[in-house]
């Protein structure tokens, strides 16, 4: 009996020195990523999918872990927090890097995709990989893009049908120029605001209300305070995911096109996960009491234009803008 109890002993030891063992070889490099919105959100999906690939594929060598709801801060910090190398990965929105170089700009321009299977083509095409390369100089690359469908206009007191009814109206936008001259071309005024303070700015009134995707509406219950939803549909902006280009001077070459070639696959896997919640999160908000109103674009189409031709200015605008079109 007590040779029993000994080997038993013996054997707890050699399991606990096995596990210590095995954890020290298989100690996996974290890949963190910084991610704005809920574990619901189909990017959130589509980067766990990805993490899963790429240790899959480095037999253990990294491990990503995705942090949703601005854990590791809001967009704008993060892409700096990529730039310094503190964290590996973030998501951000286009207009972020479009402060960086103009070029991107192109890429939100209004009304230039015709659907989501435009914006589909032209983020698979690799159209986009020489621009996407190019911020290197600033410290991170762009991976891949993703869809954030199209945005829309939602409001406090009532819907937005027409220009008129958008003056004086405060509406939220993404932190970019662009962004706020969008607004002043729709009839209204663009407050830059980062997005974890959206939902309480427009309860106290300090907005009238944002504009975005049916699912960040439903996502962040945006819905509760700003109840009607008014389908301008005026933009396509992507969602970019940036590496940084410290972490990635760290990796093999080997698992540094891994790791690219798996990033770029799963803009696909996100395009299909988009298109699987989206009819979802707008069910939901109307449950919740939102009322989503159609609106005829044409006039917010043609004011704009004006703002189209002041993003297609530079020789690097054009040819992008024109490769885009002629994916159409
Ligand atoms: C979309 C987009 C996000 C962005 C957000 C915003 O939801 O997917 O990347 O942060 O809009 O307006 O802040």
């Amino acid at each position: 009996m007590k040779l029993f109890k000994l080997s038993k002993k013996a054997l707890l030891l050699v399991t606990a020195m096995g596990a210590m063992c095995s954890s020290y070889t298989l100690a996996a490099t974290e890949i963190k990523v910084s991610f704005n919105q809920s574990d619901k959100h189909p990017q959130y999906q589509a980067l766990q999918q990805f993490g899963e690939q790429l240790t899959k594929a480095t037999d253990g060598r990294y491990k990503v872990s995705v942090f949703p709801n601005e854990l590791l801060g809001d967009q704008r910090a993060s892409l700096e927090l990529v730039q310094n190398g503190a964290i590996q990965m973030a998501v951000v929105a286009n207009p972020l890097v479009e402060n960086y170089d103009k070029t991107f700009a192109v890429l939100g321009i209004p009304y230039v995709y015709a659907n989501t299977a435009h914006q589909k083509k032209v983020f698979t095409s690799g159209i986009l990989d020489d621009l996407f390369a190019s911020t290197q100089k600033f410290g991170f690359e762009v991976l891949t893009a993703y869809t954030a469908g199209a945005r829309s206009l939602y409001t406090k007191d009532a819907p937005i049908k027409t220009k008129a009814e958008l003056k004086g109206k405060k509406i939220r936008v993404l932190q970019s120029d662009t962004m706020i001259k969008m607004l002043s071309c729709m009839g209204g005024t663009g407050v830059p605001m980062n997005q974890g303070e959206v939902y309480t700015a427009i309860q106290q009134g300090v907005l009238d209300g944002a504009e975005n995707n049916e699912i960040t509406y439903a996502d962040l219950k945006q819905y509760e305070v700003a109840p009607y939803f008014s389908r301008t549909g005026h933009l396509r902006v992507a969602d970019l995911l940036v590496v940084s280009d410290m972490f990635l001077s760290t990796m093999t070459p080997q698992d540094q096109a891994t790791l690219k070639k798996l990033a770029k696959e799963s803009t696909k896997t996100e395009f299909e996960l988009w298109n699987a919640q989206i009819k979802k999160a707008e069910e939901l908000a109307k449950e919740k009491g939102a009322t989503f109103v159609e609106v005829d674009t044409t006039e917010f189409q043609q004011s704009c234009q004006s703002l189209q031709e002041e993003l297609i200015k530079t020789p690097a605008q054009k040819a992008l803008y024109e490769k885009i079109i002629a994916l159409k």
